[in-house]
């Protein structure tokens, strides 16, 4: 089975550390909105700079923006390889238009992923994380560190701290969630499609959990 999946839960419960794994070990495509988001906002283009205001004030893009980003992702795809879209859908909005993107390329989702982590666990991973600012590879400066300070195991660039990942920014940004993505746990579980993780415990463990889950998926 081709495995097409959504990735839910707040920020920093390990979404994109999950999905990177995940990607690695059943050669799926990883599309993370946020990366796709930061490398528009490298570019430095009008757009770009609008990108980066709203994620560095912790709200969301405008929802037709993402879509567009996904659905040219989704087009690139073919019809053998499978996909994780890591921080999309967010709103209900968003989640409707996901469905009318999958109808047009003729895609199905089989799981719509919910990763959980308690606030305490997101604070503390989220003002220890690093990631490769070439790559994208995620760390964590006490939990997953990478093998030589500061430099990214696969590629070898500087790893670095996300501008959003100030106390300020994180407390809007879980507020944000909680307002606008906390439905569609819901919206997902009407489909039949939502798969609840604990991912307070060790990256071990949570891979393991997962791997159970697609197991029933599969
Ligand atoms: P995005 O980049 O998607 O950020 P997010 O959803 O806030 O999620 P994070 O990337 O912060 O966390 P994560 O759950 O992936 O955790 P991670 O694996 O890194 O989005 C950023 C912004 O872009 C949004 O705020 C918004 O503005 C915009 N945006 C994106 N998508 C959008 C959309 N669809 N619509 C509108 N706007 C959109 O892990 C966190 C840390 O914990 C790491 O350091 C990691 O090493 C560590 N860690 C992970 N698992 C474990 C473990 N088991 N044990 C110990 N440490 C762990």
């Amino acid at each position: 089975m081709v495995l097409r999946l959504v990735f839910l839960g707040p920020p920093g419960a390990g979404k994109g550390t999950i999905a990177q794994r995940l990607c690695e070990a059943h050669e799926l495509l990883q599309i993370s909105t946020g990366d796709l988001l930061r490398e528009e906002a490298k570019r430095g283009t009008e757009l770009g700079n609008k990108v980066k205001a709203i994620m560095e004030s912790g709200e969301y893009v405008d929802d037709s923006i993402v879509a567009e980003l996904v659905e040219n992702k989704l087009k690139e795809l073919g019809t053998e390889k499978g996909f994780i879209l890591d921080g999309f859908p967010r709103t209900i909005s968003q989640a409707e238009t996901l469905e009318n993107i999958l109808d047009k390329v003729g895609f199905e989702l089989n799981g719509a992923f919910d990763i959980e982590a308690t606030d305490e666990t997101i604070v503390e991973r989220l003002s220890g994380r690093r990631s490769c600012g070439k790559c994208g590879k995620i760390y964590h400066l006490k939990n997953i560190p990478p093998k030589e300070k500061g430099k990214c195991d696969d590629c070898g660039s500087e790893v670095v701290q996300r501008n959003d990942d100030k106390p300020d920014v994180i407390k809007t940004r879980l507020e944000t969630y909680r307002e606008k993505t906390a439905p569609l746990v819901k919206y997902y579980e009407e489909k039949g499609l939502l798969k609840v993780v604990d991912a307070n415990g060790e990256i071990k463990e949570n891979m393991k959990n997962v791997e159970m889950i697609l197991k029933g998926v599969e």
